[in-house]
């Protein structure tokens, strides 16, 4: 039985896309390697900014979405200027971390892990600060499945002429986003989450008047400068040797996800979702956040009473589902189920009969 991933990637793909790996053998300099990184850059636009695809640029690079986002975050400020970046997870932990490895920051909001920051709070630290020149945070906080307010920050952000710098690895594809309509100028993303390809490719959305400053920054890193890349793109090239066959994988999961509709996908996962959450509150298992600020794709769960959370990962894992712990303060106290993958109702079902028995063999519960 193949085993079912419910952590918020790597993801389960398709047939079609796993067997896209099997494609000729490409060296990256030839003709062939350029069209396939055209057709991927014009189908994320296709995808992302319908529409507008005019207005952006798509920036591929190797690596995992954190190369994307560390990309972003280092490409977007000219000299002498400064972010502002929003912590509530994880993953706004992550920014944090980059900035100050780089020392770019001027000001984070940081807040609790179950609170999406408030944007009025931005709109007055943008208005104390005047070195300020960008925002960074996360869309989608996978550390709980938080989605935070991202549409009420951009609008701020642009009204006070600065760039809004967004992490969206695990929101694209999965959760809704107007990014050309909101005026998002940099929208990091990665084939191995919602887009349902393999990890190892990223991307960065980018406004194309906007590159054309960002190519007069000063280049904070030599291999994450997205300068570099879109230099290198735009000659038909690519600056480093890219994963050529998860390239090939990536096109066919972007194709997968046009043929399904990013709106359709968006009701996929948001239909699995509901069928976890109905059946987790009908069994009495408690859902970290409200309704109001949970994301189509992922659910944090409190354990249940007297299970231990390696007893039930293991469990199930032996039954071929795979979950995933809880990080810092949460961590032995919650679970998480994620669905990006190519997943349908008949493998949540299968994961909630799994669970349904493994809680009442482990603790006669249920
Ligand atoms: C919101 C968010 N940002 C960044 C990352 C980092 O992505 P990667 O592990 O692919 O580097 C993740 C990974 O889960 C994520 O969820």
């Amino acid at each position: 039985m193949r085993t079912i991933l419910l952590n918020p990637g790597p993801v389960n793909v398709s047939d079609r896309v796993r067997n896209a790996l099997m494609g000729p053998d490409l060296c990256h300099r030839e003709s062939e390697c350029v069209e396939l990184c055209d057709r991927i850059r014009r189908k994320l636009l296709e995808a992302f900014v319908p529409g507008a695809e005019s207005d952006y640029t798509a920036i591929l690079l190797t690596g995992s979405g954190t190369a994307a986002v560390e990309a972003s975050i280092m490409s977007c400020l000219p000299a002498g200027k400064r972010l502002v970046h929003v912590n509530n997870g994880v993953y706004g932990e992550r920014i944090s971390s980059i900035v100050g490895t780089q020392r770019l920051g001027i000001a984070e909001i940081k807040c609790d892990w179950v609170t999406p920051p408030d944007p009025e709070t931005i709109l007055k630290s943008l208005k104390q600060q005047p070195a300020v020149h960008a925002v960074a945070m996360v869309h989608h906080e996978t550390t709980l499945g938080l989605i935070n307010p991202v549409h009420e920050i951009a609008e701020h952000v642009d009204s006070r002429g600065c760039v809004f710098i967004l992490d969206s690895v695990s929101g694209l594809g999965g959760e809704a986003l107007d990014i050309a309509g909101q005026h998002m100028y940099m929208v990091a993303g990665t084939a191995g989450k919602c887009i349902q390809g393999f990890p190892g490719v990223s991307f960065v959305l980018v406004r194309k008047g906007f590159m054309e400053n960002v190519v007069k920054y000063p280049r904070r890193s030599w291999y994450l400068s997205l300068a570099n890349y879109y230099e290198a793109q735009e000659r038909g090239s690519m600056p480093f040797t890219p994963a050529v066959q998860v390239y090939a994988a990536f096109d066919e999961a972007l194709s997968e996800l046009l043929e399904e509709g990013v709106h359709n996908r968006m009701k996929r996962y948001r239909r699995l979702a509901t069928l976890i959450r109905e059946r987790m509150e009908s069994l009495g298992v408690r859902a970290v956040l409200p309704a109001s600020l949970q994301s189509n794709s992922l659910t944090a769960f409190y354990m249940p009473e007297g299970l231990p959370y390696t007893i039930l990962h293991d469990r199930l894992k032996d039954r071929g589902y795979v979950i995933y712990a809880g990080q810092g303060r949460f961590e032995s106290k919650i679970f998480r189920v994620a669905h990006m993958g190519a997943l349908q109702e008949h493998h949540i079902e299968g994961f909630l009969g799994a669970f349904e028995e493994v809680v009442r063999h482990e603790t006669g519960g249920v």
